[in-house]
Order: structure tokens, then sequence, then C-alpha cells
């Protein structure tokens, strides 16, 4: 008779799969799949598969949806909508929680139907994906409920257009469709084309409560139908996904007046210093890049361990690799499952062959692989250079870069050295380094000793190219609501450029100033060495410098050498802006007759110095705030500068325009890049003087003058450039969002209006990005 101890040695593993009978047989009742388009399915069109990745077999036909079905699915969208915004929050509230009650019954149904249709392990989509998409619902219908208590005064979008991805289906269309729902907007959703059937199990579910028709509307489809919904007269476009299709968005929506969130691709730090538990963050990197066979935006795949213990960290993690178990995702026992799709297996063969061509060394799984279906041996790249495309380009893949840094700075460096700004986990039991280095790493989430965490209640979404927009808690509710469009006012003529004399030439009889640029502190000359005359009624009024790329780019780089503007604290920019408005009341005369003198309001002189009084009280009291989340953290939702901003100022009000727009931005940290009104730029020049003798730091504003759309576009271009904002024409709108593209930065294109009521919180909720930190507490 064998000892238990020689059984248990001797036990040859056996599998726990799911039961997926009740889904196969749904699936074969089904058959070809419709859109779900007013509260009905349609009739199968056009179909293609959507296949098993873990067999390769079909498991149902899908549709792909055409621009008819989708201008089917916006004109039910369109039509149910005011009727749903119209419900009491409390009433939208019951819909959502209706929603999240039937989810719940089919927990277990919608578990297998994932794991069939994406091949993420069961016990994953059973413990992770589906609960929070429940939770989701349940969340949301909580904000529809205290709606009208927390955002007095806004209204939804309307339409919202939602494509979604294919590495976390039902939870993706939770995030989107919860949020949108409780709001009042109704809505049209594509999901990916890999992983469709979550999404039309969700569409009965809708019609099982009873969900009125025509708030939710599911179109499948490829990239085709997901470029037709963007082109829809749809209000709002919020997308996840790759950040080339994130970019192709952006360009695709310049001008069109649609609101849009992007949240992209990562290339996430997962940062260990020496002090780290390395137990706890081996079992870190195996949530950050093995949780859905790495497919997610914010995977940890760029591991950086302290010199001095990343033998030590390596070992453990290798040990630790080859105990991974990769097989049927519908066994309870397996840890990875497989790859969404053959052509997502092929582009991560390719990435880590290019990455082990660069130089890195693939240490992987030695693995059983299923003898069909997508799967891939996990692994690491060890010893990949900096500029190895392992390490600079979205693997999206179960494998990770594991490389070393020597201090918390040069951690920092290497974190940073990225076009994204997605996530980031740090590693430390000292909570002093720890908090340190998320203060100093640019992401939009950031872990400390935890990664992939995710909550209803916490915002989550991207700096740089990993997008603009935040999704879950306040901020989340907020991108899915508006603040009813202040009344649009005529544009005043723009700036006249007609005439230029050469600088240096004689000064006509009555001009009787030459203004300059104001960069870095220091009043220069444009680098194109040329002014124009600035006329009112025909008379000459003044010269300005007629500003050019190269004087935008020299701004810039002032604008970036002013950093420390962003460190100090709320109560010294407080005082700084006080002082702004001490200085130019000492001056209010001088400024009003001039205003006066090129046929402006004098009044706009007072209420400049109101707003530098407004924004010094806000200055330190815009506060973050802490997430109730259902895991043991505080969860901190920071409000940080967005960096370098360039702001195109209106014509119409020359200086309360621009101070309306620029001391909020610095207020919150910021610093600015500013084109002054172009046709009286001087309301902004004559305040050199005013912020030299405030103590405000060279660099943090400055001064730009010249033609408004021509530098704007050079603004909007520049990579330095974090966050946009323009105010004049629809055409220069369009141009800034279309140029903005290339680094994605974020936008805000203002209509002129009447600036003696622009003041108040959506200036401040513009001129900051949140970061979402998770810190450990109460264990
Ligand atoms: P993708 O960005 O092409 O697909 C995401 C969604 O966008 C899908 O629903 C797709 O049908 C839709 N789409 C595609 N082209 C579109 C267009 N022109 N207009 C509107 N919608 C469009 O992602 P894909 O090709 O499936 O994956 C490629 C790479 O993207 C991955 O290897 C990964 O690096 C990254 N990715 C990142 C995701 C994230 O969550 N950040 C999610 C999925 C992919």
């Amino acid at each position: 008779m064998p000892t238990v101890k020689e059984i248990l040695e001797t036990m040859d593993y056996g599998p726990a799969p799911e039961a997926s009978g009740e889904v196969t047989a749904w699936l074969a009742a089904r058959g070809r799949f419709g859109h779900f388009i007013n509260g009905a399915f349609t009739k199968p069109g056009e179909t293609f598969a959507a296949d098993n990745p873990a067999t390769g077999e079909p498991l149902a036909e899908v549709t792909q949806g055409t621009e008819d079905d989708i201008a089917a699915a916006v004109k039910a969208a369109r039509k149910a909508q005011p009727k749903w915004a119209g419900l009491s929050g409390h009433e939208r509230a019951q819909w959502l929680y209706a929603i999240a009650r039937h989810l719940q019954k089919r927990e277990r149904f919608l578990s297998v139907l994932e794991t069939l249709d994406n091949g993420k392990p069961i016990r994953e989509c059973r413990d992770v994906d589906v609960p929070l998409a429940i939770r989701h619902f349940y969340h949301h219908a909580g904000w529809a409920e205290l709606l009208e208590d927390e955002f007095p005064g806004n209204v939804p979008h309307g339409v919202c257009g939602q494509i979604i991805p294919w590495n976390f289906p039902l939870l993706m269309l939770a995030w989107k469709v919860a949020p949108a729902l409780a709001a009042g907007n109704t809505v049209v959703l594509k999901p990916a084309e890999y992983t469709p059937l979550t999404a039309l199990a969700f569409a009965e579910i809708c019609a099982e409560v009873g969900l009125p028709k025509g708030v939710v509307n599911i179109v499948t489809g490829d990239g085709r139908t997901g470029a037709a919904l963007v082109a829809a007269e749809v209000d709002k476009i919020a997308f996840t996904g790759s950040t080339e299709v994130g970019r192709l968005i952006r360009r695709a929506t310049a001008g069109s007046g649609k609101a849009l969130t992007l949240e992209l691709g990562g290339k996430s730090p997962f940062i260990v210093f020496a002090d780290a538990d390395l137990d706890a963050a081996v079992e870190g990197v195996v949530d950050a890049i093995w949780f859905n066979q790495g497919q997610v935006c914010c995977a940890g795949s760029r591991i950086l361990a302290a010199e001095s213990v990343a033998d030590d960290f390596t070992h453990r993690l290798t040990a630790r690799l080859a105990r991974l178990r990769v097989g049927d995702p519908l066994d309870k026992c397996t840890d990875m499952g497989a790859i969404v799709h053959p052509v997502q297996l092929g582009r991560i063969r390719d990435l880590v062959s290019a990455g082990e061509a660069a130089g890195a060394h693939l240490i992987q799984a030695e693995c059983q692989l299923p003898p069909k279906g997508s799967f891939y041996a996990p692994g690491i790249l060890l010893n990949a250079h900096p500029a190895n495309p392992a390490m600079t380009e979205e693997i999206f893949g179960p494998v990770a870069t594991l490389s070393t840094f020597r201090t918390p700075d040069e951690a920092v460096e290497l974190a940073n050295n990225t076009r994204y700004g997605l996530s980031a986990s740090i590693w430390s039991e000292n909570l002093t380094l720890a908090m340190d280095i998320a203060a100093k790493v640019k992401a939009g989430v950031v872990w400390i000793n935890a990664t992939n965490v995710f909550d209803a209640a916490a915002g989550f979404g991207g700096m740089r190219e990993s997008g603009f927009g935040r999704e879950g808690g306040r901020e989340g509710m907020a991108a899915y609501l508006r603040r009813p469009a202040p009344k649009a006012q005529p544009e005043a003529a723009a700036g006249q450029l007609d005439a230029a004399p050469q600088a240096g030439a004689p000064a006509a009889p009555g001009i009787d100033r030459t203004a300059k640029l104001y960069i870095g502190g220091k009043q220069s000359r444009p680098d194109s060495g040329y002014s124009y005359a600035v006329t009112h009624k025909g008379r000459e009024i003044g010269l300005a410098p007629l500003g050019s790329r190269k004087d935008i780019r020299n701004a810039v780089e002032a604008a970036h050498k002013a950093s420390g503007w962003g460190k100090v604290t709320g109560h010294n920019r407080a005082q700084v802006l006080y002082y702004i408005a001490e200085n130019l009341a000492a001056r209010q005369a001088e400024f009003e007759a001039r205003l006066h003198d090129a046929g402006h309001s004098p009044k706009e002189v007072t209420a400049t110095i109101r707003r530098a009084f407004y924004y010094a009280a806000w200055a330190d009291k815009f506060d973050g705030a802490v997430k109730s989340t259902k895991t043991r953290n505080v969860t901190v939702a920071m409000h940080e500068p967005w960096g370098v901003m360039g702001i195109a100022c209106p014509d119409a009000a020359p200086l309360l325009g621009f101070a309306s727009l620029v001391l909020p931005a610095i207020a919150m940290g910021n610093r600015v890049v500013a084109i002054p009104a172009t046709s009286m730029p001087f309301a902004a020049t004559d305040l050199y003087q005013v912020f030299d003798t405030s103590d405000l730091p060279g660099g943090v504003v400055n001064i730009v003058t010249g033609p408004r759309d021509e530098l704007a576009k050079t603004l909007a271009q520049h990579d330095d450039v974090a966050a946009m904002w323009y105010c004049g024409g629809t055409e220069g709108a369009a141009m800034v969002e279309a140029e903005s593209a290339a680094n994605l930065k974020a936008t805000w294109t203002l209509p002129n209006r009447d600036w003696s009521a622009a003041q108040g919180r959506e200036f401040l909720d513009r001129a900051c990005q949140i970061k979402t930190i998770w810190v450990p507490y109460g264990e």
C-alpha cells in the first residue's frame, strides 16, 4: 500500500474542466447572429465565423455590419435618446440595476462563453472579467441615482458610438455601456470581430429585462464597421484598442464636434526595487504579463529590476515561469489559455523574434502546448537594450522584457522612456520611495505593490500616446456628460497681417509701441525679423512681432525648462496669481486706456483682476480624491498638470480671453505657450512687466504673437506639447484636432463666448489629468 506521500509525489495532474453544455446549446440554437438594433435581432446578413481560439473550431456566425446597419442602429439610438434622458436618474438606476442582476444570474454562462470566444482561462472570466462587469453596472446604477445631485446642470452627449477590443470583451462593454446609460446617453456598440459573442448575449439580456428599445444597439463587424460608426451621426466616440487605430479615429473625428475618449496601448514599467518583497513581486509579474496571455493594455511588459537583486529575482521568476500551466482555457487549473486569434499569435511571434534578433535573450516556459489552437509559451526577454523593439513595441502577448537599473532616478528614466503612459507598477517595502516614484512616472494608473487591479470606482486611462480620457469613477462619469455649451458669439475679426514692415524700418507716425515676444521670461525678437501692423478702424496702433515655427519651438523649449512650476505648492502658485492681480490693478488705468484705444471694453481689466483672484483661490483647493474601491487599498486620484500646454486665445476679448485660458492652466501647474489675440496682441504683451514683477518664473508663460492658426498648427504638431486649447474658427479647430493626432495630445476647442462668465471647474478639469494611485492600506 503506497503512503500518502508517495501518492502525492506520483499523482498525475487531473484536469477540472468547466461544463460548457449550456453555452454550446445556446450557440447551436442561435447558429447565425444578426445585429441587435432597436430592441430586436436583425436577420443575419453577410456573416463571418467567431472561432474558439483554443481549438480553431467555429462557434457561431456573426454578421459583418454595413454602413446601412450602422445608420439603422444610430437612428434607433437617436430616437430613443430623449425619452431615456428624460427619465429620472432613479428610473435609469433601476434599469442598470436590473441589467446587473441579470448578468449576475448568468455569471457562469457568460464566463464560459467568454472563455470559449476569447481563449482566456475560465478562472479569470469567473473571478475577474464577469464579476467586474457586473460591478460596473451596480456602481453606475448608483451614479444614475446621484446624477442630479453630483453633476448638476450637466447633460448627456446624446448618442455614443463605442468601439471595443477583444482582450476583455464583456468587461470593456460594461466599462463603456454602464456610464453612458447612467448619464442618459443611448449607445451603438461595436464589439471586436474576434470576440463578439458576449456582447450578443448581453443584447439578449437587454431584451430580457425589457430595456426600452434603441437604448442599447450592438452592431458586429470588423474595422470597416468601426470606421462607419466613427463617421456616423453620433455625438461621442469612445474607443479602446490600438494606438494606431486611435490615431485614425482622432483624425477622422477632427472638426466634427464629436466628443472623444481614447484608451490605447501601453508599454508599462514594472519596477522592482532592492527592498521589494521579491516573492510578492514574482506573483506580481504573473498578474502583470501572464494574466490574460499578456493581452492587456496595461500589462507590466517592461520589468525593471534593481541591479543588486536582479539575479535573485530572475532566478525566482524563471522558477515560477516553469510552473505555469498553459492549456485548455476551460480547465479550472489552467493559468494561461489561448491567444485570441492566429493573427495575434503571428504578431507575438514576429515581435519576440525581432527582440531576439536585436540581442535579447528569450527564456520561455518549456510547457507542452495543446496540439490544436493558438497557444504560445510564456517567457521573458533578458538583456534587451532600450532601443530593442521588444522594449519599445507593444507585444500584447505573454512576454515581458527584464532589464536592470542602479538608482531610483535611473528607474524613472527607463520607466518613462516610452511614448506610452498608461500604467506603472512599483514594488518596494519603502512607501516613501514608492510614492516618490509614483509621482515621477508618466502613467495614468500606478499600482504600488500590486498590478492590474481594477474597480468601477477608480479612474482608468492613459497619458501621452496611451490616449486621453478616463473610464471609471467620477471622472469616467464626467466623460459621458457635458455642460451645455455657452452661447457662441461671433468671432472678432482676425488680425490684419497685410502690412508687415521689416523690423527696424522707421515706425510710421502715430505708432507708439513695438512689442516683442516673451520666451523664457525674456522679451525677444521674432526669428523672422518681421513685425505686423495692428490696426483699429484703419489706424495703426502698433507693431507686433510676426512669430513663426522657430519661435514656437523656442517657446516650447523654454516652457519645458520651467518644469519646476509643476512641483511648486498650490499655495505658492496662488501667491503668484494674487501678485499678478495686484500688479495689474496698479496699472489698471493704463491697460484700460490701451483696450479702449483698440476698440475693446476697458471692463476687461477689472474682470481679469478678478479672474486672477479666482484661480489663485482655486490653486490650493482643486483637490483630488480617495476612491472607495473594492480592494484593500487607498486609491487616490491626483490632479496632475499636463506639463506644457499650447493655448490659442480668442480675438474677441484680448485681455480677458487670454486670462480666462492661461490663468487656470498655470494655476494647476502647467507651463503655457500662448498665442494671444492676433488682432490685438498688446493686451497680452503688456502683461510681460506684470509677470516679471509678480515672481512668475521665466518660462511658465510664453507668448508668441502672429497669425493664430499658423502658430497653432506648429503647437498642435509639436510632440512636446501635451495638451492644446484652441479658441477660434471651426476650420482652425478642425486643423488643431487633426494635427494633434501625431502625439495624441488632448485638445479642447472652444468657440468664442461671453468671456465675462468664462470661469469655473470646467477650466480646471481641462487643465489637469488624473493619475490614479493604488496604495496598500489596512492589511
Ligand atoms: P484594433 O485597434 O485594430 O481593434 C480594436 C477595435 O477597433 C476592434 O473592434 C476593431 O474592429 C476596431 N477597429 C479597427 N480599425 C478601425 C477603424 N479604422 N475605425 C474604427 N474602428 C476600428 O486592434 P487589433 O488589430 O485587434 O490589435 C492590434 C494590436 O493593437 C494588438 O497587437 C495590440 O498591440 C493592440 N491592442 C490594444 C488594445 C488595448 O486595450 N489597448 C486592445 C486590442 C489591441
